[in-house]
């Protein structure tokens, strides 16, 4: 099976996305890395963002290599709504006053017993995982809507609908992000505006490397048999944000190898 880095570093151009432009939340790395290249290759102007500003530069960088189009903004998206709200119209001033997909991916999950976890961390599941799209969408689906279309994907996750020991409050974070999803659909989609998650099984990214034995027995018995590479989590993004999804609102797609659909030992 070829490498994630492989098939990122040999996208095939294509006009899917021509025309659009798109903000990828948390795609300095990981698995929004691999949405902002996808998305990127198939026509869309991009903006990428992260934390680190070397990190998210580096994907511009390879994105405007390969000859697509890409903006790097830095934020750091546990900050209070305001900075938030900052960070959409810094999106939108990047692409030319429009942001016709957004990709809310950016996440964190600390894992830990129950009673171990600290309040930041609390603070920083609810600010990054739920709060921040919420602004998100907030400042940006009603310009979609003013325009009559657009399309937002949210990254969930397998975990949204098992019970998973010692991760208790990270899966609330995203079965949260999925009501939102059917909430923003029934909201905005009669305007035009589509909303759907994709639900990555166990991915190997960089937030997920130094777990990486724990990942590949996770998956050993799923029918995959292997992590996720994000591309794979990418492709279903573009999908959704496409106009192939036309009739798509308020779905999950799970990208998870069959994790949550088998559950094989
Ligand atoms: N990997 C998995 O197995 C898996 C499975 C299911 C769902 N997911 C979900 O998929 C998404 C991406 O996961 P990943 O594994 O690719 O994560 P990752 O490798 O840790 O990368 C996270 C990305 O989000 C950015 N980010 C994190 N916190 C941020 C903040 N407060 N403000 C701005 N940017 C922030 C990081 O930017 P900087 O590094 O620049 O700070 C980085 O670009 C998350 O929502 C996660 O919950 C992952």
């Amino acid at each position: 099976m070829r490498t994630n880095e492989d098939l990122l570093s040999s996208l095939p151009a294509d006009g899917t996305l021509a025309g659009r432009t798109a903000l990828v939340t948390g795609s300095s790395g990981g698995i929004g890395e691999a949405v902002a290249r996808v998305l990127a290759a198939s026509g869309a102007d991009t903006v990428v963002s992260g934390r680190n500003p070397e990190r998210t530069q580096a994907v511009v960088d390879a994105i405007t290599a390969s000859g697509g189009r890409a903006h790097a903004l830095t934020a750091d998206l546990g900050a209070d709504p305001a900075a938030i709200r900052a960070f959409a119209q810094g999106a939108e001033d990047a692409l030319g006053g429009r942001v016709d997909i957004l990709v809310n991916n950016a996440g964190v999950y600390p894992g830990f017993r129950t009673d171990a976890v600290t309040d930041d961390e609390m603070q920083a599941l609810w600010a990054t995982n739920i709060r921040a799209p919420h602004v998100l969408v907030a400042s940006l689906a009603p310009r979609m809507a003013e325009r009559g279309s657009g399309a937002v994907v949210n990254i969930g996750s397998w975990m949204a609908r098992v019970g998973v020991p010692n991760k208790a409050l990270y899966p609330a974070t995203k079965a949260a992000i999925e009501q939102l999803t059917r909430s923003w659909a029934a909201e905005y989609g009669p305007r035009g505006v589509r909303v759907n998650t994709v639900a990555p099984g166990a991915t190997a990214t960089r937030g997920t490397a130094k777990n990486a034995d724990a990942l590949a027995a996770m998956t050993k018995a799923t029918p995959a048999g292997t992590p996720v590479r994000p591309i794979d989590i990418a492709y279903a993004v573009r999908y959704l944000a496409s106009d192939e999804a036309a009739f798509v609102h308020g779905a999950t797609l799970d990208v998870d190898g069959g994790m949550a659909a088998t559950r094989l030992r």
